[in-house]
Parts: C-alpha cells; structure tokens; sequence
C-alpha cells in the first residue's frame, strides 16, 4: 500500500522519466538528421536508460499493490542550435530530474514511508551518475569548439556507448 500522496508523485515520476525518453529520442533524431551516428546512438542509449527508469518506479507501484496511472507525454522540442546546445539542455533536464527524486525523498521521509525511501535512493546514486555523463560530453564539446576533426573523433567515441537491462531483481 502507498498513500495517496506518495502514489500520485510516483505516478508523476512515471511520466517524468517517460518524458525524458521521448526527450532524448528526438535529441536521437536531431543528430541522425545531421549525421552525427555516435551522438545519436547515445541518446537512444540514454532513452532506453529512462524507460528503464519508468518501469523501475511502474513496477515498484505495483508492488505495493497499487495502480500506475499514465498521464500525456509533453511534446519535446525537435531541434537545437548544436550538439554543445542539446547537451546543455540535457545536462539542464537532469538537473530538474535529479529536483524531482529529491522531492519524492522529502515526501517519503514525511509520510514515513521507509519502503519507498530505500528504493528511491538507488535513484540518487543514479542521478549523480546521469549529470556527470552529461556534463563530460559537454567540457569534451567545450574543448573541440568549432573544430570537425575534434567533434567526429567526440562522435566516434559516443558510438560505442551500449544500453544494457540490468538484471531483474531477484526479489521482485
Ligand atoms: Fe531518469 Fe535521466 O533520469
């Protein structure tokens, strides 16, 4: 059982981690547009990485026996002035993200929900994890400037990222 409080902030945390998919999703289809490969496939590592987090949280509701209720996905923005400008905004957005687990914490500590406060911290490991890597890209960037040569050598690099599930988990 969850308290209502808390059911409608994971429900709300569903489609954030939703929203970030389909975020990165279209930072994917800016960067194929502009034939940066190794850019893209981070980000359909990085979107596939945010379903996972939705369905960590779906299936955490579930298990405490209540209903997931989906919301509308906003619409996402489809283009950016440069790869440094699209991964300023990630860097942005998971600085909001990182706000939102923050604040299911609070909540969790103020309705005394010990549960949901364990399983939540995995998620402000994880959060310290999804900043740094965005924030290196960006001094990466930062150092190229303008320079192609810099940037297709950032792009080769960003190719051999590689999204793994990790494995259930074996109390589920
Ligand atoms: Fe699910 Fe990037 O935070």
């Amino acid at each position: 059982m969850l308290k209502e409080k808390m059911l409608t902030a994971f429900n709300k945390q569903i489609n954030a981690e939703m929203y970030s998919a389909y975020l990165y999703l279209s930072m994917e289809a800016y960067f194929q547009s502009i034939n940066l490969k190794g850019f893209a496939n981070w980000m359909r590592a990085q979107a596939q990485e945010e379903m996972m987090h939705a369905m960590k949280i779906y299936d955490f509701v579930f298990e405490r026996g209540e209903k997931v209720t989906l919301e509308a996905i906003d619409k996402p923005e489809s283009s950016w002035d440069s790869p440094l400008a699209a991964f300023k905004e990630v860097l942005k957005h998971e600085q909001y993200v990182t706000s939102l687990i923050n604040d299911l914490v609070d909540l969790a500590i103020e309705e005394k929900d010990h549960a949901s406060n364990i399983f939540l911290q995995w998620f402000i490991t994880e959060q310290v994890e999804e900043e740094a890597s965005a924030d290196e890209v960006i001094q990466r960037l930062k150092l190229v400037k303008e320079n192609n040569a810099g940037l297709f050598m950032i792009d080769a690099q960003l190719g051999t990222r590689v999204f793994t599930m990790p494995p259930a988990d074996p109390d589920a």
